[in-house]
């Protein structure tokens, strides 16, 4: 593994990007490849095995182009995938999102009281239930899948009428009751589509509920990683363009397995960095 190989990072579809823009963020000099597997979208709806299929194949693509750590930027794929791909494809590092998220959910819950939402798949597994138990066991953990908010979030409906009546009948009866001591105090956004769709879940939710996503503390663990495997870079990926600089994903190469001009006109929103529509790359698995 050398230091100046790409960090590969996956999803299903754009999700991951919301995960790509804190890495980007956090580890300025580094390089990233991303490949979002846009040709069998939603990994959500589908059973275990499938998942760790798809999961495995897209890891692979991204391992045979020299990845120094792989990112499994969906909890999907994480909340079923993340020990297998560890295993199989060790020593490469592999961080999911799901470890990283239950932390950041425990950090920002006062009492304990936790909402979790996610795809069917994610929901249906526990992954979430059982990372936060382990770290806080005396909260209460309710899960909740929203599957139609990944395609809102893809269409970019992310504030306004449409996305709060949705989540208004995914979780209207979890808003907290203000003379109910044991009310929720943390939203935990565990689908990487959904931290697009905040507007929204905060007007429905209200303030006394902290929305908290992956991303963050995924690239703090992977800035972590980086740092003891001695594998972190120090210098920029390309000299001339300054690391981060907003307009210019020059550190980033753009992978997706159907649609790449759907990809990039999506993905921007994701990202946070406008993109032009011959920058992603088509791939097959
Ligand atoms: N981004 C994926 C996740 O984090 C969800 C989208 C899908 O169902 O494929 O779970």
């Amino acid at each position: 593994l050398s230091s100046v190989a790409p960090i590969g990072v996956f999803d299903s579809g754009v999700g991951g990007l919301t995960v790509l823009r804190a890495l980007r963020a956090r580890l300025p000099h580094e390089s990233f490849l991303y490949l979002g597997d846009t040709a069998r979208l939603p990994y959500g709806t589908k059973s275990s095995a499938t998942v760790t299929r798809y999961a495995r194949q897209a890891a692979q693509v991204l391992v045979d182009r020299g990845i120094k750590l792989l990112v499994i930027a969906c909890n999907t794929a994480s909340a079923v995938a993340v020990e297998d791909l560890a295993q199989r494809l060790h020593p490469l590092p592999v961080v999911g999102v799901v470890e990283p998220g239950a932390a950041a959910a425990c950090a920002a819950s006062v009492h304990g009281r936790i909402v979790v939402i996610g795809t069917e798949s994610t929901i249906r597994g526990g992954a979430y239930e059982r990372a936060i138990a382990r770290r806080r066991p005396a909260a209460a953990v309710v899960g909740r899948a929203c599957p139609l908010f990944v395609a809102l979030a893809e269409e970019g409906w992310c504030e306004g009428p449409i996305p709060e009546a949705v989540a208004e009948r995914y979780l209207g009866d979890l808003r907290p009751d203000p003379d109910d001591p044991a009310s929720i105090d943390c939203l935990v956004l565990g689908c990487t589509h959904f931290p697009v769709l905040r507007p929204a879940l905060a007007a429905v939710m209200g303030p006394e509920v902290s929305l908290v996503d992956s991303a963050e503390t995924t690239a703090r663990a992977v800035a972590g990683m980086l740092a003891d495997a001695g594998l972190a870079r120090t210098a920029p990926a390309q000299p001339g363009h300054p690391p981060g600089a907003a307009g210019s994903p020059a550190a980033v190469t753009l992978l997706a397995t159907d649609g790449p001009e759907r990809f990039a006109r999506v993905g921007s929103r994701f990202l946070g960095l406008p993109l032009e529509p011959g920058v992603v790359s088509l791939v097959d698995l």
